[in-house]
């Protein structure tokens, strides 16, 4: 949402006056807005006026976007652009929020200053929080956040990064990538949610959380669903490269997450840099518009990717045949960040030349427009400053740190090393442990992301010396020298230093560089239980030092919120973090993926919790009511039972006098007991146990007499529902065991000597000695057969007397 700063409109009458602009609309009519101005109405109609008064290069204009250190204010006034890119690091000085704001603000005036007032949108990639402005919250790349399996929580992310985004003006996200990474020698996997193609469609949530419930609500910011098509399929992981699939299994693999944020309304979707089978997507029309736009519905607009158009023809530079290849193939936007003028030239002359129609022009601008109508630009062009306080804020880090340690996942815990225990020492090392930049990766302050305190956060170090507290002496080392074995455990956080697209492919070894492998040899060799925390961004080829190392954490790229992998370290949270890829067993695997029939180190899915002491069993089940009971079954309902760790399960046993036999096992409160025989009487009894196997104490029993199986019969099963030293109260359950219905029952049952009923409900009773009778009331002596229906009663006995009533009996 951009501030309420209407004024702007002034400046437009004061450069007409000034002679500088010419409005397209007579001066006359310029006062009364023009029905594109206002907002009451549709915005389709808003989108046909305001097209119905622009000239062939104000259409051009929209579709370029030049990068914000190739252009100047004047020039997007000058040359009417659509819109201006922030590259990866490409920040004004100095880099805060504020210098942010202004420069979007500058450029969005030199819009304003337009004929017909145009407001750009400004793009930048926040695809793990703002992660070009300094001081911004840096989220854990998206590879970690595909191990939380939390689409909420994902959501939330979005909304969060679209306000920090938001308060620097940038309207235009461009993320998700959701990129299904087939092969982790590709130097994008960290970008990728997993390799399913339900994990990163599962995350497209952050489509909603990203633009909001609409698109001209608070804080709402355009999402780029990228890139399309088939990015992580590439083969070798190349990046850039080509993805050799069949139509079905592109369709199978990597479609389904574009479809999904299509389903959630996304507003433009990036086209790869990929070819498919050999045909750059940049250029292709069969996928952009038969498939993306006809056939999933998409209705916003499509940019190409940073020069992705130059590649079409393969000659460097752009081509007439790069411009009108793409444009035809239904590229809307295109993303010219140096050439951009040079873009504008060769369309308008291939328009000229009738290569590209006007109609797709019209197509590609009426598609851009109406996102900037939608996200209410006209009405509020300029920065919200009431979200520039956001960056960086404490509840955006407090959300980073949930995430963070929701994404760890332990892959190896041997006797328990972890969670940590407080107090005594802990040893530290590795380059990873105490650097910002290197756990937060590439596409942080700078493109490919750099080494240091490139921006305010908690490294993983400062996380462990806060769990660890001021009774625990912790002791830093990068290397790992000056160990000893009066260390309690050694943690070594390690892995890959930052990289992004292009230099991060690694089409060699996968494994750990030889530093961080000297490090962990240094702890090792002191005798001291070593813990590897490996930041990267996809798995490592560490199958063959394993077995040296007593537990293994994935901790992913979690960038400036360290302390979330600390959380975990010291079970302050339990590990839930999955792998959202395949861990290879070696490098030569690669790609190895989830159901290829592959043998992984650890599969897809896998991440260990903390195994938790259990020495408490569950509370005792409720006596068992019996329902349902025919010759040979019965259904027994009891009160569930409950356990610090959780009720695995209930037994159901038979009891005759103190043998006991499992009749039935059940993982819900409620179980059906068969092969019960004939006319014969049964008393049951409930335990329940937990996951390491206690069994709580007894339920109270039941007793249930089955039915003869004749075409008349019933069964009486009483379950006793409370007892104290002189008394009780016992609910009885008649069951119409008979093929016929029943008009009236009768029950009879035996009180031991000295016991008296002292109330009844549901039913009549008369007493006679010790023999009781009772007889239906009048609302449930009618039962069809298998129904069933219960009466209760009160009893006395002697103080001390344990003994219960007996020999109920149907008739
Ligand atoms: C830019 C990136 C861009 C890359 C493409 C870099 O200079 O900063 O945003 O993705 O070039 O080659
Ligand atoms: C990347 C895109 C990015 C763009 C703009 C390209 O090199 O492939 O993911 O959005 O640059 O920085």
């Amino acid at each position: 949402m951009r501030s309420r700063h209407w004024a702007i409109r002034a400046a437009v009458p004061l450069l007409v006056a000034a002679g500088l602009v010419v409005p397209r609309a007579s001066a006359a009519s310029w006062n009364a807005a023009a029905p594109y101005q206002d907002p009451s109405l549709p915005v389709p109609t808003r989108v046909a006026d305001l097209m119905s008064r622009m000239t062939l290069d104000e259409k051009l204009g929209q579709m370029t976007q030049a990068e914000r250190g190739s252009v100047s204010n004047a020039d997007v006034t000058t040359y009417r652009l659509g819109s201006v890119l922030s590259g990866g690091g490409s920040a004004p000085s100095p880099n805060t929020a504020a210098s942010w704001a202004d420069m979007y603000d500058g450029f969005q005036n030199a819009a304003l200053a337009t004929p017909l007032g145009i407001p750009i949108l400004y793009g930048a990639d926040a695809v793990h929080g703002h992660n070009n402005v300094v001081g911004a919250t840096i989220f854990p790349h998206n590879i970690g956040l595909g191990a939380t399996r939390d689409p909420a929580l994902v959501e939330r992310i979005g909304r969060a990064v679209a306000e920090e985004v938001s308060g620097t003006g940038v309207d235009w996200d461009f993320a998700p990538c959701l990129c299904v990474a087939r092969n982790d020698r590709w130097g994008r996997t960290y970008e990728s949610f997993g390799e399913t193609p339900e994990l990163p469609s599962s995350m497209a949530t952050i489509v909603t959380g990203l633009q909001g419930a609409t698109l001209n609500g608070p804080a709402s910011v355009l999402a780029t669903a990228k890139h399309y098509v088939g990015d992580g399929g590439t083969t070798g992981g190349v990046d850039q490269g080509d993805t050799q699939l069949s139509e079905a299994d592109l369709r199978a693999i990597h479609l389904p997450p574009f479809r999904a944020a299509v389903e959630r309304g996304v507003g433009s979707v990036m086209i790869s840099f990929s070819s498919w089978n050999g045909a750059r997507l940049h250029g292709h029309q069969y996928l952009i518009t038969t498939v993306l736009k006809g056939e999933l519905g998409f209705s916003g607009f499509v940019v190409s990717d940073w020069n992705g158009i130059d590649q079409i023809d393969g000659a460097p530079g752009t081509s007439a045949l790069d411009v009108r290849t793409a444009v035809n193939a239904g590229v809307d936007m295109v993303m010219v960040p140096t050439a951009w003028r040079q873009f504008i030239d060769l369309l308008r002359a291939e328009v000229q030349a009738g290569r590209v129609t006007t109609a797709r022009v019209d197509d590609a601008v009426r598609r851009i427009l109406t996102k900037k109508f939608e996200l209410g630009l006209f009405e509020k062009p300029l920065t919200d400053r009431s979200y520039t306080s956001t960056v960086g804020s404490a509840a955006h880090r407090a959300l980073a740190r949930e995430a963070v340690a929701k994404s760890q996942v332990v892959l190896k815990n041997d006797g328990n090393v972890l969670p940590l225990a407080r107090g005594g020492k802990i040893f530290v090392a590795g380059r990873s442990a105490d650097d910002i930049g290197y756990q937060s990766g590439g596409w942080t302050i700078s493109w490919q992301g750099s080494s240091g305190n490139i921006t305010p956060g908690t490294t993983i170090l400062q996380g462990i010396r806060n769990s660890a507290g001021s009774g625990t002496t912790v002791t830093y080392s990068r290397d790992g020298t000056g160990i000893d074995s009066s260390y309690r455990v050694a943690v070594a956080v390690v892995g890959e230093p930052p990289y992004a697209e292009g230099q991060g492919d690694r089409p060699g070894s996968l494994g750990l560089e030889a530093a961080d492998l000297n490090t962990i040899a240094n702890l090792r060799a002191s005798g001291v239980p070593v813990v590897v925390v490996l930041v990267s961004g996809r798995p490592l080829d560490i199958a063959s030092q394993l077995s040296g190392w007593n537990a293994l954490v994935a901790a992913w790229l979690p960038g400036t919120e360290g302390q979330g992998v600390a959380d975990v370290l010291f079970g302050t949270v339990q590990p839930a973090g999955k792998l959202p890829v395949t861990w290879m067993s070696s490098a030569s695997q690669q790609p190895i993926n989830s159901g290829d029939g592959k043998t992984p180190l650890f599969p897809y899915g896998f991440g260990l919790t903390y195994a938790k002491e259990d020495s408490s069993p569950p509370t005792a089940p409720g006596t068992p009511v019996a329902s349902a009971v025919t010759s040979s079954s019965a259904t027994l309902t009891w009160a569930a039972s409950s356990d610090d760790v959780g009720v695995a399960g209930y037994d159901v046993v038979r009891v005759q006098g103190s043998t006991e036999t499992v009749a039935a096992t059940s993982a819900t409160a409620s179980a059906t007991v068969t092969g019960l025989a004939a006319g014969t009487s049964y008393t049951f009894a409930v335990y329940a146990r937990d996951a390491v196997g206690n069994r709580s104490p007894r339920s109270g029993t039941v007793s249930v007499t089955t039915g003869g199986g004749q075409a008349g019969g019933c069964t009486a099963a009483a379950s006793v529902q409370s007892q104290w030293s002189t008394g009780y109260v016992i609910q009885v359950t008649v069951t119409n065991t008979g093929t016929t219905s029943l008009t009236g029952w009768g029950v009879t049952f035996t009180l031991p000597a000295g016991h008296a009923v002292t109330g009844s409900w549901n039913v009549t009773m008369t007493t006679s000695g010790q023999a009781v009778t009772a007889r239906n009331a009048a609302h449930n002596g009618s039962l069809a057969p298998g129904a069933s229906t219960s009466f209760g009663f009160q009893g006395s006995r002697p103080n001390g007397d344990t003994r219960l009533p007996s020999g109920y009996a149907c008739g």
